[in-house]
């Protein structure tokens, strides 16, 4: 029985044998034109480009622009949101334009008059009659998408970033302790917490950042009362404006998602935590609790983005995440021994240049970078660019946008011939 089931009748294995014999000759014929195919190209000295694992220190050529099948963006807006991680994005989208020549929206100094809200003619050159073209506009400002609008070209990308609202508070009250009267009132964060009505006053100084300063920042009532049917018009408002909302907890995905969307190159998003406290602590389970009660409005808003942010993750591919996360770490550990100067961030006192020192605000420290002496200009260049902090960055921008200053009429030539060229 078995040997009958294994064995092919005669006429079955006659055919078999003959066309064994065939695909025999068939495979040494095929064999004999690859090598003259190979011998051919060897002698007219074609070669196929091999990919190159060689790369340049600051390039990454494992994502050629001409193997994606996107276009990079280059009109983009940036709600920078306050103790986010923001002054972090800044560095790369600062790092963007100028690498490409791209035209900053900025303000006059270095926010766009807030906590007001927004207004287009708080764009350095902005003109009513001759639009100048802007590319990216990223500084601090309380939106205000009407006159955004005024300013940006249509297809602007618009994305920002938010935070759990209790380690923002802890973040904040550091930061601004003294410049929020509810924050200032408070003898410390522990007793702000556990009363915070007993500080705070709708109206007075720099409260904005001590309740809902997210809700705030995108331009809405802070001191509202909470429903749901005003939270969700919010958030309605969020959704229909911003294109990505990423969240600082999980900056690293966030980055890919962003790379993802604007079509860029690993190297892009790379970035060293700029604008980060030496110290930070850690919250207790009640006081988590009562800091989101306390900050209702962002809590709500938080969460409906925390919940779009994973569905987004999942539409790209836990495991792909995992694997662009993965690199993304090796390539911001591989950039840091190159560039920097240690192995971690220092106090300012620390840096010497002026041009990367971290602006110092606040309670307590802020860190930044010490760049390594011994690099080639061209790559030290590379890598100051990456670790100097958004003040200083903005300034140069500025310079370069401005060179003769912002009356001369030449300059504003410049600008408006610009909008007309696209
Ligand atoms: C705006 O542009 C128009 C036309 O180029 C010019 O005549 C006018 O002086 C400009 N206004 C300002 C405030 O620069
Ligand atoms: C955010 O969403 C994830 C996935 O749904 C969930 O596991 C996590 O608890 C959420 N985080 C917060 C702070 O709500
Ligand atoms: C430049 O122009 C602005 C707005 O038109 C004006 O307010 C400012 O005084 C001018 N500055 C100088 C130095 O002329
Ligand atoms: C504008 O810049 C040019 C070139 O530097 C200079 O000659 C001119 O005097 C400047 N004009 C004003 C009004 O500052």
């Amino acid at each position: 029985m078995k040997e009958e089931r294994t064995e092919a009748p005669a006429h079955y294995q006659g055919r078999m044998r003959l066309s064994h014999f065939c695909r025999i000759q068939i495979l040494g014929f095929g064999l004999i034109l690859l090598m003259a195919i190979g011998f051919t190209i060897q002698i007219l000295g074609i070669h196929f480009p091999k990919k190159s694992h060689q790369t340049s220190p600051l390039r990454l050529v494992t994502e050629e622009p001409s193997q994606r099948r996107c276009q990079p963006k280059r009109h983009i807006m940036f709600l920078k949101t306050h103790k986010t991680a923001g002054s972090t994005i800044l560095n790369l989208l600062h790092r963007y334009g100028d690498h490409n020549h791209l035209f900053f929206a900025l303000p006059y100094k270095y926010q766009f008059n807030y906590p007001n809200s927004f207004h287009a003619h708080r764009v350095k050159g902005y003109n009513a009659s001759s639009r100048p073209h802007y590319d990216i506009m990223c500084h601090h400002m309380r939106f205000n998408y009407a006159e955004v609008r005024k300013v940006m070209p249509p297809d602007t990308f618009y994305f920002t970033i938010l935070r759990d609202p209790a380690t923002m508070a802890e973040s904040s009250f550091s930061y601004f302790r003294a410049v929020s009267s509810a924050f200032k009132k408070a003898p410390n964060f522990k007793a702000f917490i556990s009363h915070p009505t007993r500080y705070y006053r709708q109206g007075e100084r720099s409260n904005h950042y001590a309740r809902n300063p997210l809700w705030f920042d995108f331009g809405f009532n802070s001191d509202a009362p909470f429903t749901e049917m005003y939270a969700n018009a919010g958030i309605r408002a969020v959704k229909d404006t911003f294109h990505l909302v990423l969240l600082a907890e999980h900056f690293d995905e966030s980055m890919i998602l962003l790379k993802e969307e604007l079509c860029w190159n690993l190297d892009d998003v790379v970035t060293f935590k700029l604008n980060s406290r030496g110290t930070s602590r850690t919250l207790e389970r009640g006081d988590i609790e009562r800091l989101r009660s306390w900050n209702t409005l962002d809590w709500y808003l938080y969460s409906y983005f925390n919940r779009t942010f994973w569905d987004k993750v999942e539409h790209f591919g836990r495991e792909k995440m995992d694997i662009e996360v993965r690199k993304l770490k090796e390539r911001r550990q591989h950039l840091a021994k190159l560039c920097l100067d240690g192995s971690g961030p220092v106090g300012a006192e620390q840096i010497k240049e002026e041009a990367i020192k971290p602006f110092q605000f606040g309670q307590e420290k802020i860190l930044g970078w010490a760049v390594r002496k011994d690099l080639p200009p061209e790559v030290r260049t590379r890598c100051v660019r990456m670790v100097t902090p958004e003040l200083q960055y903005k300034d140069l921008l500025d310079a370069r946008q401005f060179p003769l200053g912002l009356n001369n009429s030449s300059v504003l030539a410049a600008t408006s011939r610009r909008s007309v060229g696209r």
